[in-house]
């Protein structure tokens, strides 16, 4: 029976829990505040009880605590990676990128925010999540002449194949595909397919991805990682560390432009929201840009 993606789930409860505290929640845009909140309403009842039992303060420092303990900076990676992103749309917006591609959108904001600004944007994940995702979409009132969804599957068809079969998708734009938490879910032949074909698209597209490199937590972190995803029944496929991800992103002629690593988070956003908490060793936001543009 097909079901939702949980990893993908507990980050929305994730940061709504975080951003319950007035100083993270200060950096981020009210429309981005208001689609979690929404979100987590619209989960099903095992994962929506997060949204009174987070109101408590008691509970959420002790969600914190027990989070803390497992995988310390897990929690904060997430509202740097949120803040990060949200920012490098932004910035993508400004040079002039005029679609927007979320891969493994999950149950994020970003197709919903850039089309809110008037881009056209494109969602694409499984059939299920993105049949879910939709019906959040039009329930909630950020349906948008802007906003399409589009089911994947890359075992049977390519990137590019799925994004033709779409009437409004437009190959001749500047398009940004975002790959935030993606990449890390596929096996490595599906990787490079999706980078060939971004590459093959248009030469001015531009990526902009999350990373983590598991080599850089110990094993005890590395196993809560990794069993924590397996306990929701998916599984960290690519086997890359930083390095060897940068070079395959050259492989295919991107040359990442923008790195972010969780050290750069912990001095510049963590300490701006008063907390002294790590972000997660090994998390990284690459943009990168294709090589003779
Ligand atoms: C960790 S979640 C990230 C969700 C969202 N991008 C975020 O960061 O909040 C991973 C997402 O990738 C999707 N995904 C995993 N494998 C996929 C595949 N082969 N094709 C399309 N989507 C996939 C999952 O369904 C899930 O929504």
């Amino acid at each position: 029976m097909p079901k939702i993606s949980h990893t993908a789930a507990y980050i929305v409860v994730k940061f709504y829990g975080l951003t319950k505290f007035p100083e993270i929640a200060k950096k981020f845009d009210p429309f981005v505040l208001d689609f979690y909140k929404n979100m987590i309403g619209f989960l099903p009842s095992h994962l929506s009880w997060y949204q009174n039992s987070l109101n408590s303060h008691l509970l959420r420092k002790f969600f914190i605590w027990s989070e803390e303990l497992l995988l310390p900076g897990d929690l904060m990676h997430i509202i740097c990676r949120k803040y990060y992103m949200t920012k490098l749309v932004d910035e993508a917006l400004k040079d002039g990128i005029e679609q927007v591609v979320s891969m493994g959108a999950g149950f994020d904001h970003l197709g919903a925010y850039a089309s809110s600004k008037g881009i056209s944007s494109f969602e694409l994940d499984v059939e299920f999540m993105i049949h879910e995702k939709q019906k959040f979409i039009n329930a909630s009132g950020y349906e948008s002449d802007q906003l399409h969804f589009k089911s994947v599957g890359f075992e049977k068809k390519t990137l590019a194949e799925s994004l033709n079969e779409i009437e409004t998708f437009d190959s001749t734009k500047k398009t940004l595909f975002i790959g935030e938490g993606f990449f890390d879910y596929l096996p490595l032949e599906t990787s490079k397919e999706i980078l060939k074909n971004i590459r093959s698209l248009n030469y001015q597209n531009q990526l902009l991805t999350t990373f983590f490199s598991l080599d850089e937590l110990n094993w005890f972190h590395r196993f809560s990682f990794t069993s924590g995803v397996s306990l929701v029944g998916e599984s960290l496929k690519l086997p890359l560390n930083r390095a060897a991800f940068i070079e395959l992103l050259k492989e295919f002629s991107f040359s990442v432009d923008k790195e972010i690593s969780y050290s750069e988070m912990e001095k510049d956003l963590v300490p701006s929201i008063g907390m002294n908490q790590p972000v997660l060793k090994g998390f990284y936001i690459l943009n990168s840009l294709m090589i003779n543009r």
